[in-house]
């Protein structure tokens, strides 16, 4: 598992959608690096990618209605990257489908959303989780 608990948000529900995005593609890059045939690899990432491609939507979505909700002042930045990320995951099961399957493609790209994911869950995303909670505790203080 590559999820680590020092990713946590501490926002319960973005918590568990980026744990179980982790999930997803750690057994994306198990499945895409053993020694199945390829047809049944090529299927296997095929449904992940049709998975991820709309769990990242919902996540996302998720995500930006709390920061929308809690006035999260970086807001429209934070919105753009998700956009962007989603064009890319879209470029690549578009080119993924257009050709034969081909292992240092998909490795390429699962190594790179691997980063990204941990880079923006473990950094950025930490920012929103601080601001959530300090907003909650001044809730709580004011109640
Ligand atoms: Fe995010």
């Amino acid at each position: 598992m590559i999820w680590k608990d020092e990713y946590k948000i501490g926002v319960e529900l973005v918590d568990q959608q980026h744990k179980e995005l982790f999930k997803r593609l750690g057994n994306f890059i198990q499945n895409v690096r053993s020694d199945k045939e390829d047809s049944e690899k090529k299927e296997e990432v095929e449904k992940t990618l049709n998975f991820m491609g709309e769990y990242v939507a919902v996540h996302f979505d998720a995500e930006e209605e709390l920061q929308k909700k809690y006035n999260y002042p970086d807001f429209e930045n934070h919105h753009q990257i998700h956009e962007d990320f989603k064009a890319e995951v879209a470029d690549f099961q578009r080119k993924y489908r257009e050709n034969e399957y081909d292992e240092d493609f998909v490795m390429e790209f699962s190594g790179r959303l691997l980063t990204w994911l941990i880079i923006h869950v473990a950094s950025t995303d930490q920012d929103i989780g601080e601001h959530i909670n300090n907003f909650r505790k001044k809730e709580e203080e004011l109640n």
